[in-house]
C-alpha cells in the first residue's frame, strides 16, 4: 500500500507502509522520512502534518505516526515546539576541519582558524625516534589486534603522564584509547544509549561535535548557557539531564574556566542526579597568566569520564586520543571500542607511550608554551590597536581567543570578506546549540599564526570593519550570554 502524502509546504512524498511485514509500522515510518530528510526530500525547515492528519491519511493509528515524530526528534532530524507543530530541523553549517593542503588548496596566508596547534613545529625528528624505538623494540604478539583499552605500555605511560600533569586518578586499568576526543565523544554516546539515557547537558555555546555525536544515537541534547565562570549549573539543575558534557579547564569557545564555585556546585549536582559528567579536558596543557585548574575528574573519578587528545598539543593528524573511566564503565566502553573498531592503531600508542616516558612531550610542551604566549600577546596587542574598544575574552588559556565584534557588523559578511583577502575567520554563530540573535563574534585562533603575520592580519580585518560601518565602540556589544544568576545549585 503505497500512500502520497502533502504536508503542508507543498513537498509530496511517498511514504510507503507494508502492513504484511514483520516491521512495525511506526519503524517503517521513521525509516521513510529519515530517508526523505537525508535525500532532501523533506527540506530543513519544512512544517510536518500534524499527526492526525498524517495518520488518517495513512490509515495507521495515531499513536504510530506520535512514535515516529518522537524519534525523529530525539535523533535531532525533527524540531518540535509546544503550540506550533513538527518541523525539519535546521542541520547544522559544521565548521569542519578541512585538510589545509591535501586537496591542492592554497592555504590562507593568515589563518586564524580556532584549536589548530602549529603544524610546522611538530617534532617530527623525536617523534621519528619514538615511532622507529616502538616498532624495534616490539613483540610479534604487539603486531597482532590490539588490546580493545589499547597498549598496556601506552596505557600506562598516559596515566603517569595525567596523574602528574593533570591531577587525574589514572592506573592503565581506567585507560581506554582511542581515534581523538571525537571518537571518545562518539563511544560515550553509545555506551550512554546504551543505559538507557535519553538527555544529556551540553554547553551552550560548545564544541558542535559533541551534539553531532549524541544526536547520532538518539539522545536530546540539552543546552545550557555559559557565563563569565562557566557552565551555569544552577541552570543546569533546572533540566532534567542524566549526564552532561563540560570543558572545564577552558570552556570552548568562549574560553573561560569552570570557577571554583561551580565545580563544586557542579560535582555536587552530579552526586545528588547520580548523573555522569563527560570532561573534555583538549587543550588543558596551555595556560598563560593563571594557576592551572586541576580536572574534575580527579575528585570524583566514579563520576567522571575524562576525554583526551593529542590534536593540540601534537598535531590532530596523529587521532591519538584517550578516556580516563569510571571502574564500573570500562569493560563496556572497551567492547563498544571493539566493536567500533577494533582498537586504536598499536605502533602509534606505543610511539606515544616512548614519547612520554622520554620526557620529549613535556619538552615540546615546555617550548610551544612560550611560542603560544607570544602569539597570544601579539593578537591581544593588535587587537587593542586596531580595534579599540571591541571585547576579548578567554586570553589566558588555550589556542584562541574570543573577540565579540561591534553589534552592526555580519559576522558571515565579515568572514567571506575576509576570505576573499586570504584570512581564515571563524564565527561563534556555529557553535550556538540555539542561535537567537547572538551578538556577532569571532573565534580567533593564534596556534599556527607567526607573530609577524598576526599584527598583519588584524589590521586588514580592522579595515574590513571599518568599511563594513563597524566603527568599535566600548560596551556596545552584548554579552555572549543572558546567564547571570548567582551560582547556588
Ligand atoms: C572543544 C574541543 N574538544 C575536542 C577537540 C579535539 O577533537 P579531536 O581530538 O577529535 O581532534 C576539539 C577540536 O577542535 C575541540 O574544539
Amino acid at each position: 500500500l503505497h500512500r502520497t502524502v502533502k504536508t503542508s509546504f507543498e513537498v509530496d512524498l511517498l511514504l510507503p507502509i507494508d502492513r504484511e511485514g514483520d516491521v512495525p509500522l511506526h519503524v517503517q515510518l521513521e525509516q521513510q522520512l529519515r530517508a526523505a530528510v537525508r535525500g532532501g526530500r523533506l527540506p530543513a525547515g519544512a512544517m510536518l502534518p500534524p499527526t492526525r492528519l498524517l495518520a488518517a491519511d495513512l490509515g495507521v493509528s495515531r499513536g504510530v505516526v506520535v512514535e515516529a515524530y518522537e524519534q525523529l526528534t530525539a535523533e535531532g532530524f525533527f524540531q518540535s515546539r509546544a503550540g506550533s507543530g513538527t518541523r525539519v530541523a535546521t542541520i547544522d553549517n559544521e565548521p569542519v576541519p578541512t585538510p589545509l593542503t591535501d586537496d591542492g588548496a592554497r592555504p590562507p596566508r593568515y589563518d586564524f582558524r580556532p584549536g589548530m596547534p602549529d603544524l610546522a613545529a611538530f617534532p617530527r625528528r623525536a617523534w621519528l625516534a619514538s615511532l622507529r624505538r616502538a616498532l624495534m623494540s616490539s613483540s610479534r604478539l604487539t603486531l597482532g589486534y590490539p588490546h580493545p583499552q589499547g597498549a598496556l605500555a601506552a596505557r600506562a605511560a598516559l596515566a603517569d603522564y595525567l596523574a602528574r600533569s593533570r591531577a587525574t586518578v589514572a592506573s592503565p586499568e581506567r585507560v581506554v584509547m582511542c581515534s581523538g576526543y571525537t571518537q571518545g565523544i562518539d563511544l560515550v554516546a553509545r555506551l550512554l544509549r546504551e543505559r538507557g539515557l535519553h538527555r544529556v547537558a551540553i554547553e551552550d555555546p560548545g564544541f558542535d561535535g559533541v551534539r553531532r555525536a549524541f544526536r547520532a544515537v538518539g539522545i536530546t541534547t540539552l543546552p545550557v548557557p555559559v557565563d563569565g565562570q562557566g557552565l551555569c549549573v544552577e541552570q543546569l539543575a533546572c533540566t532534567d539531564a542524566e549526564a552532561v558534557v563540560v570543558t572545564p579547564a577552558h570552556q570552548f569557545p568562549s574560553g573561560v574556566g569552570l570557577s571554583a564555585p561551580r565545580r563544586a556546585a557542579l560535582l555536587a549536582w552530579a552526586a545528588r542526579r547520580n548523573a555522569l559528567i563527560v570532561e573534555d579536558d583538549y587543550d588543558a596543557e596551555y595556560r598563560y597568566d593563571r594557576d592551572p585548574l586541576a580536572c574534575l575528574q580527579g575528585l570524583a573519578p566514579e563520576r567522571v569520564i575524562y576525554i583526551g587528545t593529542t590534536s593540540k598539543t601534537l598535531s590532530p593528524a596523529l587521532r591519538l586520543g584517550w578516556m580516563l573511566a569510571p571502574q564500573h564503565l570500562v569493560s563496556d566502553l572497551a567492547r563498544i571500542k571493539r566493536h567500533a573498531d577494533r582498537g586504536s592503531p598499536t605502533l602509534d600508542q606505543l610511539a606515544l607511550a616512548d614519547f612520554l616516558v622520554t620526557g620529549e612531550l613535556d619538552r615540546h610542551l615546555r617550548r610551544m608554551r612560550t611560542v603560544y604566549r607570544k602569539r597570544r600577546d601579539a593578537l591581544v596587542a593588535a587587537l587593542q590597536a586596531e580595534l579599540p574598544g571591541v571585547r576579548v575574552d578567554g586570553v589566558s588559556a588555550g589556542l584562541h581567543l574570543m573577540v565579540k565584534l561591534p553589534a552592526d557588523v555580519d559576522e558571515q559578511w565579515l568572514i567571506a570578506q575576509a576570505k576573499a583577502q586570504s584570512i581564515a575567520l571563524f564565527g561563534a554563530h556555529p557553535y550556538f546549540a540555539q542561535p537567537q540573535g547572538e551578538a556577532p563574534a569571532l573565534v580567533m585562533g593564534y596556534g599556527g599564526l607567526q607573530e609577524s603575520l598576526i599584527a598583519d592580519g588584524v589590521q586588514r580585518l580592522a579595515r574590513l570593519i571599518a568599511g563594513a560601518g563597524g566603527e568599535p565602540v566600548a560596551g556596545a556589544q552584548r554579552s555572549l550570554t543572558a546567564c547571570t544568576a548567582a551560582d547556588g545549585a
